[in-house]
């Protein structure tokens, strides 16, 4: 089976196990693991922040930040395909009382007159803006990578406004990979950033907010708050930093893959796809209207092929480092097989 669903269906390899066996561990709760101190340590240090704090999930991270940066009644600043606003049941609301305000973004770029624009004036009838929050690389805009003069466009407005700003960077390290730009120089604008070692790194759960040390300690009372303390964590903390370690340098042949999967399968006369967008690991292209796209799904699932078919005849694959290069071409031919069949049938 060819699994393009997502880049967190890795499973951990042999080293990796290895890794997990003959951790140190402690409990992290009483900040007594090892192997979590030296994640949460070896992650600051690389995003060039005071601290950082190793939690279950990307969404529990993002959610931290959010309740580290707002008070209840505040409104953050979002682009409308954000994953905090699309993929996070509203979390924002439940657990800071936070009202969202989406901005729509051209590939993750929200206009920059717009944000200042949607900066709340004082007025008893109106939410405070407290936060504005980017993605890097863009999940639901085909793993877009947001430049980072537009960063510091933003940061500007940040520092007018005396507003805090976050970065969900789950996959910020393809961002760094696509561009040559350094972690540490990607991460400078922000007060927080998100990064998660269960994409594209390979890691089987995990990921960390880096930030100041007032807003992290701040930060690790609401993660108990939310039941993300976890004890002798140590034993999933080492398969990231092993991760972290070892598997960045391999994004790179993600992004080539996922290249040649684009131009590939865009010489189907039943697809589209604009290949200049396909800049990191993810791939965006759309199937004929004629097709049926959860049969369409179904049928690639039943050659071996496992992608995601995400509404309005648009498909998603992901590649990560257990996807071979020679499977891409096996990959697109199910897809043009697959393709063929179904129209030929409609004939
Ligand atoms: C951009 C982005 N942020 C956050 C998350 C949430 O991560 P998790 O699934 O670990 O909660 C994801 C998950 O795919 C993501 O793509």
């Amino acid at each position: 089976m060819i699994d393009l669903r997502s880049d967190t269906v890795t499973v951990p390899t042999k080293n990796m196990l290895n890794a997990i066996v003959t951790a140190k561990v402690g409990d992290d709760v009483f900040g007594d693991d090892p192997t979590v101190n030296e994640l949460q340590e070896y992650t600051a240090d690389l995003l060039g922040k005071e601290a950082a704090l190793y939690v279950p999930s990307g969404t529990m991270s993002n959610q931290i930040a959010i309740a580290v940066q707002t008070k209840r009644a505040d409104e953050v600043i979002v682009d409308a395909d954000a994953h905090i606003y699309y993929y996070e049941a509203a979390a924002p609301a439940v657990i800071s009382g936070v009202q969202l305000r989406p901005i729509k973004s051209e590939r993750g770029i929200m206009p920059i007159g717009e944000i200042k624009n949607s900066i709340r004036v004082f007025d008893d009838h109106f939410p405070h803006t407290a936060l504005i929050c980017l993605e890097n690389t863009h999940n639901r805009h085909g793993g877009a990578v947001i430049p980072l003069d537009y960063i510091k466009q933003v940061k500007q407005i940040v520092d007018e406004n005396k507003l805090s700003f976050h970065c969900d960077g789950a996959r910020l390290w393809n961002a760094c990979v696509a561009t040559g730009i350094s972690l540490k120089d990607y991460a400078e604008p922000f007060d927080t950033v998100t990064v998660c070692l269960s994409k594209a790194l390979g890691a089987p759960v995990g990921s960390l907010l880096v930030g100041s040390k007032d807003l992290i300690s701040e930060g690790r009372r609401k993660r108990k708050l939310m039941g993300g303390g976890m004890r002798q964590a140590g034993i999933i903390a080492a398969a990231g930093l092993y991760a972290l370690k070892n598997n960045l340098p391999l994004l790179k042949n993600d992004h080539e893959n996922a290249k040649t999967f684009a131009k590939l399968v865009s010489e189907s006369e039943f697809v589209t796809l604009d290949i200049d967008r396909v800049v990191t690991n993810i791939v965006y292209f759309k199937i004929d209207a004629q097709i049926n796209g959860a049969e369409f799904e179904e049928k690639c699932k039943q050659q071996g092929l496992l992608l995601l078919h995400l509404g309005n005849n648009s498909v998603r694959v992901v590649f990560h480092y257990q996807v071979e290069t020679s499977q891409v071409k096996t990959a697109v031919d199910i897809i043009k097989d697959v393709l063929n069949n179904m129209i030929k049938r409609k004939m």
